[in-house]
């Protein structure tokens, strides 16, 4: 890499306020040994999404991932899901919570419970589709990307570049309407289709987790959950859900694969990650606007601060 600001022991790399801060040094997206860091106290110590409660239907053990991380779920007798790590290492370092079908685990025996430290994900899942604990897996997805985990959360976290890179996408959204408001460790973008009044819902869970949901008469679920595999590189995995009996269509199936908003985001980052391993580049400033608009970044801020906190970074 460049030789770039190393702060790592400084207590001021991010400001508090999106106005003010500069974003993160590069070194922070490119660095093998802050990979190791991060998955210790990120991946490791928080929650992450690990499957839907219909995967383990029918006495089926489930296996899900926290980052590279094996684990198995299942139901109990009594109802309750239960699980326990791949490798082997006491189950009590495992735990699990259920919210409104889905299924996500934390190897941190000490955290947080997921309910308290975002009362409201639950709650707004249900509302936005009703029928979400009825939802069953009907395809996966993985692909490897050539940029830091953090690039491609970045991305969409803001709207910012959503009219230059995703003409598709831009065409579907009223973007006067689309907001993101981040809280703790969610993130929350709503907006309404253009020339409708269907809206639209996402979640970012940090770190981790991105969920997007399609409400209405055949619901459907697209939940995406990240490996890393270097400093400058990870996997992608989506995991489709829908209804028992809605099958996809090789068409519907292919659409899931080369997803064009997936991939124009795909060739960005790779480009940004390029950026950011080059001389020329150190740091930023964050675009933000009083009226936290579609372009204003003040999300990426908020998931920067979440870096640097647990990073011990500021
Ligand atoms: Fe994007």
């Amino acid at each position: 890499m460049a030789t770039q600001e190393r702060p790592r022991h400084s207590r001021k790399v991010l400001a508090r306020s999106p106005e003010q801060a500069r974003t993160l040094p590069s070194w922070i997206y490119t660095d093998s040994d802050l990979l190791v860091r991060e998955r210790e106290t990120i991946f490791r110590r928080n929650w992450s999404f690990v499957g839907h409660v219909s995967d383990a239907r029918d006495g089926r053990v489930a296996t899900g991932w926290i980052d590279d991380c094996p684990i198995r779920f299942w139901r109990e007798p009594s109802g309750g899901i239960a699980g326990e790590r791949i490798d082997g290492t006491a189950p009590s370092k495992l735990r699990l919570c259920v919210l409104s079908g889905l299924v996500f685990a934390n190897l941190d025996n000490g955290a947080d419970d997921l309910e308290s430290l975002t009362p409201e994900f639950g709650p707004s899942l249900i509302d936005f589709v009703p029928r979400i604990e009825e939802l069953v897996l009907c395809h996966q997805i993985r692909h490897e990307v050539a940029c830091n985990w953090k690039v491609l959360i970045e991305n969409s976290l803001e709207c910012y570049h959503c009219e230059p890179c995703h003409p598709g996408f831009s065409d579907d959204v009223d973007m006067a309407t689309y907001r993101s408001e981040s809280d703790g460790v969610l993130t929350m973008h709503t907006g309404m289709q253009r020339g409708s009044d269907t809206p639209f819902r996402y979640w970012y869970l940090w770190p981790l987790t991105e969920i997007d949901a399609n409400p209405g008469e055949k619901p459907q679920l697209s939940i995406y959950t990240r490996e890393a595999l270097g400093a400058g590189r990870f996997a992608m995995i989506g995991h489709f859900y829908r209804l028992p009996g809605d099958i996809p269509d090789a068409q519907e199936i292919a659409q899931m694969e080369s997803n064009d908003t997936l991939l124009e985001d795909y060739a960005i980052c790779e480009s940004v990650q390029r950026g950011l391993g080059s001389r020329g580049y150190g740091r930023g400033r964050f675009i933000v606007d009083r009226e936290r608009s579609h372009i204003s970044e003040h999300s990426v801020h908020h998931f920067q601060l979440l870096v640097a906190d647990a990073l011990d970074l500021r």
